[in-house]
């Protein structure tokens, strides 16, 4: 009886391990047939990527030929249909092609760009943006984004800060994550999914001085406790691509560097989903001085493991002969394939190539909706002397700044496919739901954010003279940040510093409304400002959301996700950094050193003699309209091994008069390691909604793999010792408790 129970038993594992192992395993067969059926330009044809040209015959007849093996920025379907058709019914196997689009924050309607969500601290913003996204793009047939871009960044100079979540590793491996979930859908193979694409990888955002495609120079320990965690965090979620990045780091390129892509990409992660150049990246190599020619870079990339050559040519004009004459093996060649066909099957694209015209797939009630909720929570109120909400005695309303009515500027980055006519700015906004309660002057006093023409300044003044409360929308235009748009001056553009300055002395109170792709260094208009919003650029319903804050149906719930400074000098600045032999204390200012004074050690700490130790505001900042009360911290235990968990919690209350919602941030020091660590690392968050004087009780579990860090020796490890625990409302704050890791 027990051996037939057993016997029993053992089958019915064995039935549930094939049926796990089957779909993978049927694809896997699949795959190894195609490639013992192609041919060596077909395998490197599929390895090709290029960009969209129409109808173009020349494409045809590559795609015919079985030499191109995905195209990038075609958006017309009945265009992707038929090159589709061309690849499916006249190619010699019948291999569909992968259409790649950048959809970073929307395809039409466009969200907040990816550094605004971050200040939402809400994944669920980020993955129904992604999936609204998703379900838009793929109506045209887009089944592949390269997104998200997971770079961390600590250099507001960098214009792609705009499309990361910030300087942070958790935050930003909780939000891509969410992104990729978004993207991808419960199931990749229908039809409303599309592939996502963990980029830039990897240290990207490290370029020296904040310029792009620079150099960057970043300790193994660096990259893999700062740069990698959030790529890890894709590939756990599931990320069918990864993207290299442009750089070098300490001297390698990314397209030709076999450690980071094999290594630990494939070795270390397991990862079996494609990797794609970024544009041109294996040419490149040779730009970098990294190969003698187009030939050698293609040497080099595919043996670093990059599976397919977008617009480089490298793999098309060299990888076939590098085969034939046996410097490349042609294993290397078919792995890489082995990758490119996978993830076809997994968008289904053998079984369902082709995409169903669609009408009415774009601007969905619930799609506005949500990128309405998602530009509502991205926005962080930084400063509010009482102002806002707007109060009901208010009857005039000047709004001013060259950003309050401009539709194209407030999409932001990145946003090919968005159509102005269908953005609601701020100033449309509050005519059409404030128009009837309040007068409304407009008059923007700059054409456009760099702006240097004085004249409209005079009459904005002069609006703001016959009215009661002054909304000034100022910032960037969107092509100031994102790809190749660095800036070493971040200050606001044009003659808007002049502009707020001459508002300011009218005495009429001012909100300064925030639109841009990067923390600007704007002191001194935060302090001729009476309440500050920054609203990043908000995208197609960035008017309405802004509408809502200011007036009040809505209170700001974001919190920065990367380090104000307060001079362009004090970058890199970040909340993570280490404590120094001497942290800024006693330190004495430029303007208090005696005149004519002898060498003096001036308090001898870490500081600038300019700016101080601190920043204009630290990670993880942001206010509302009510406030919160947090108590101290409760640990479970003073002491902790290796194997168990600690839990650590707070109760927040609100304590003002208006429900909102706060993001309740868990930081932990390891307080004396083998190596110094940060003085404080984000390692959880939840954002909670509180009715007007309601409590609650935040708990976060604190496991010993999450508090340790890698060492000299490239591993990671978890070091006994005092451990610091805060949980605060922002980076700075708060109290610590401690316990002991044994
Ligand atoms: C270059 C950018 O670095 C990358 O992020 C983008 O996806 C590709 N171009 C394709 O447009």
């Amino acid at each position: 009886m027990f051996k037939f129970k057993s016997l029993f038993l053992l089958l019915i594992i064995a039935t549930l391990c094939f049926q796990c192992k089957s779909p993978n395993s049927s694809v896997e067969t699949k795959i190894d047939k195609l490639i013992s059926e192609m041919t060596i330009e077909e395998k490197i044809g599929q390895m090709n990527q290029l960009t969209g040209l129409g109808l173009n015959d020349d494409m045809k007849a590559q795609i015919k030929n079985g030499t191109v093996g995905s195209i990038l920025n075609e958006v017309d379907v009945n265009i992707v249909n038929e090159l589709q058709r061309i690849a499916v019914e006249e190619s010699r196997l019948g291999i569909p092609l992968i259409f790649g689009r950048d959809v970073i924050h929307g395809y039409k309607t466009i969200f907040p760009i990816p550094l605004g969500q971050a200040a939402s601290w809400n994944p669920k913003v980020a993955e129904i943006g992604a999936r609204i996204a998703a379900q838009e793009a793929s109506s045209v047939g887009i089944r592949w984004t390269f997104a998200p871009m997971v770079d961390v960044t600590r250099d507001p100079r960098w214009g792609r800060i705009a499309e990361s979540c910030g300087e942070d590793p958790y935050l930003t491996s909780i939000m891509g994550a969410a992104m990729v979930k978004g993207f991808q859908g419960d199931k990749m193979s229908d039809a409303s999914s599309i592939a996502a694409c963990a980029k830039h990888f990897a240290g990207y955002g490290a370029a020296e001085a904040g310029k792009d495609y620079n150099t960057t120079w970043i300790p193994e320990m660096l990259l893999r406790d700062v740069f990698l965690p959030p790529f890890k965090a894709a590939v756990d979620a599931g990320a069918a691509s990864f993207m290299c990045s442009f750089n070098d780091i300490n001297g390698v390129p990314s397209s030709a560097n076999k450690h980071l892509n094999v290594d630990i990409l494939r070795n270390e992660w397991k990862y079996d989903g494609l990797l794609v150049s970024d544009w041109g990246s294996i040419e490149q190599i040779e730009d970098h001085g990294a190969a003698e020619n187009l030939k050698e870079a293609a040497e080099k990339a595919i043996t670093a493991g990059v599976d397919m050559d977008m617009m480089g040519f490298a793999y098309n004009y060299h990888l076939k002969e590098l085969v034939n004459s046996g410097k490349v093996s042609e294993d290397l060649v078919d792995n890489a394939v082995r990758n490119i066909l996978r993830i076809k099957f997994r968008l289904g694209l053998f079984e369902n190539p082709y995409t169903k015209v669609q009408k009415d797939a774009f601007y969905k009630p619930e799609a506005l909706e949500a990128a309405k909720n998602a530009a509502i929570e991205s926005a962080v109120l930084l400063k509010n002397n009482s102002l806002l909400p707007i109060d009901k005695k208010f009857k005039t309303i000047a709004v001013v700044g060259p950003l309050a009515d401009a539709a194209l500027e407030q999409f932001g980055t990145w946003s090919f496919d968005a159509e102005p006519a269908h953005a609601i700015t701020p100033l449309a906004a509050i005519k059409q739901m404030y128009g009837k309660e309040y007068k409304i002057i407009a008059e923007p006093g700059l054409v456009f954010s760099r702006d240097s023409n004085a004249t409209g300044i005079t009459k904005a003044v002069a609006a703001a003279r016959k009215a009661d409360v002054v909304l000034v929308f100022a910032g960037e235009e969107a092509i100031l940040s994102g790809e190749a748009h660095c800036r070493a001056d971040i200050s606001l553009p044009g003659l808007q510093n002049q502009l707020i300055a001459e508002l300011k002395k009218t005495g009429k109170p001012i909100v300064l409304v925030v639109m841009a792709g990067r923390p600007l260094t704007i002191e001194k208009q935060i302090s001729e400002s009476d309440a500050v919003l920054y609203a990043f650029h908000g995208g197609t319903m960035a008017g309405p959301a802004l509408a809502d804050l200011i007036f009040g149906k809505a209170v700001p719930s974001g919190k920065l996700p990367v380090t104000f400074p307060r001079m362009v000098g004090q970058i890199p600045v970040y909340y993570a950094h280490k404590n120094t032999g001497r942290p800024g204390t006693n330190f004495v200012t430029i303007d208090k050193i005696p005149i004519g004074v002898f060498q003096t050690s001036l308090g001898n700490t870490s500081f600038h003699l300019d700016a101080g130790d601190k920043p204009m505001y630290p990670f993880g900042f942001g206010l509302s309209y009510t406030t919160f009360s947090y108590s101290k911290v409760k640990l479970s235990a003073k002491k902790m091994d290796a194997k168990a968990k600690i839990t650590a919690e707070c109760t927040i209350t609100n304590t003002g008069k208006m429900e909102a919602k706060e993001i309740v941030q868990l930081y932990v020091r390891d307080v004396a390691a083998s190596l110094a660590r940060p003085i404080r690392e984000l390692k959880g968050f939840e954002k909670i909604t509180l009715k007007a004087g309601e409590s609650k009780t935040v708990k976060f579990e604190i496991a010993a793999d999450q508090i340790g860090f890698w060492n000299l020796e490239n591993k990671y490890i978890t070091e006994p010792g005092e451990f610091r625990v805060w949980i605060s409302k922002d980076s700075q704050s708060g109290e610590p408790v401690s316990f002991r890791l044994e």
